[in-house]
């Protein structure tokens, strides 16, 4: 059975496959109107969504297929204290293919190990949003055409930016991609992606504080919006919410070529006055999230079919079971009563399965 947890969870090969399937589902929508007849997909969304939640929907109905679920984990059984591994048992009996977003990080993980059929990580708290990254992905081929050799800027909220971590690691396997790392303090990107991503696969990363003083070095800049529901303390989110804004005066020295991607939604990390310049491609970027998500189910039900061997297990072989306890409160093995897992990491250390944080 083959999920999507993680974006490494599909090779650089299964990733060009399902962005080339994309691209042909652009070219030729009548061929897939009936691609996915008879089949259900559930959308199990335990957090706020709106494009992610509705681009799977919009995605299962381009294909002719179903969609059932909930938007809102208060009118489900979790209320009454089902955990996410029998909600999942529960939901293999109604549909064909889950769609989870969660705000436990590591729950998409929990119900990959619980369920018989495929389950797609639609976003686990700010640990990881792989759809996200195959829509950026799909962007990038797009707009520019090639993944090689990219200097990519990555602007805001880098610390719980789920949608950056997993687009870092999915850029990390293409050669030649540089990353220039622009946050306040505050919100830099975690060590775990630094130390287990960038440095282990060879990624050069610079880590600067001005967006004025690299903005003519790139090719793509990604901003991304504080996320203001992963502050514990207002005053520290208040401290940090209009770090960088983006305005058409600053683009003036941005190459032409340069796009804008964004996973929305903006609050205002983008001006307005941004939109209509040539080289904001979030909008875009939107739509292109509906065609992946229709390439991804497509072949994520045709493996489950063929029996098609995951790319790597879901839990390393070399995990150890029960022996730690995980240092994020975030994470589903200190919220429900799942067994903790952990991997040995760089150095000494270890990492936990569902979180990547570092036991206590
Ligand atoms: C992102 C997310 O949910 O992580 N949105 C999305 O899925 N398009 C980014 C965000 O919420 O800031």
């Amino acid at each position: 059975m083959r999920s999507l947890i993680d974006p490494t969870d599909l090779s650089a090969a299964e990733v060009e496959e399902i962005v080339n399937l994309a691209l042909d589902i652009i070219d030729n929508r009548e061929k897939y109107a009936d691609a996915c007849r008879g089949k259900k997909l559930a959308t199990l969304f335990y957090e706020p969504s709106t494009r992610t939640r509705l681009s799977f929907t919009a995605a299962m109905m381009e294909l002719g297929g179903n969609v059932l679920g909930f938007s809102d984990a208060a009118n489900s059984s979790v209320s009454k204290g089902e955990t996410v591994a029998d909600t999942t048992k529960v939901i293999n009996c109604f549909a064909d293919i889950i769609a989870m977003r969660h705000f436990e990080e590591g729950a998409p993980l929990v119900a990959a190990l619980n369920s018989r059929t495929p389950v797609i990580n639609a976003g686990d708290g700010s640990h990881a949003h792989p759809t996200q990254t195959l829509t950026d992905l799909l962007t990038i081929r797009r707009e520019i055409g090639h993944f090689d050799n990219l200097t990519i800027g990555f602007c805001g909220d880098l610390k719980f930016g789920r949608t950056v971590h997993s687009l870092i690691k999915a850029l990390s396997r293409y050669p030649g991609v540089k990353v220039i790392l622009i946050a306040p303090e505050e919100l830099r990107l975690p060590g775990y992606m630094k130390a287990e991503v960038c440095d282990r696969y060879g990624v050069p990363y610079e880590e600067v504080s001005s967006l004025e003083d690299v903005i003519d070095r790139l090719d793509v800049l990604y901003m991304t919006r504080v996320q203001k529901e992963r502050f514990l303390d207002e005053e520290d989110y208040d401290r940090v919410k209009d770090c960088f804004v983006l305005t058409a005066d600053k683009l003036k020295n941005a190459r032409p070529e340069m796009r804008i991607l964004h996973p929305l939604p903006r609050v205002n990390e983008i001006a307005v006055d941004v939109d209509a310049d040539p080289r904001a491609a979030y909008f875009r970027q939107v739509e292109n999230g509906k065609f992946v998500r229709m390439a991804l189910i497509l072949t994520l039900l045709k493996w489950a079919e063929e029996g098609r061997e995951p790319h790597h297990p879901l839990v390393p072989t070399d995990a150890v079971a029960g022996t730690m306890t995980c240092s994020n409160h975030r994470c589903i093995s200190n919220m429900e009563n799942v067994e903790s897992l952990f991997r040995p990491a760089e150095g000494d250390s270890w990492r936990c399965v569902y979180c990547e944080s570092r036991p206590k």
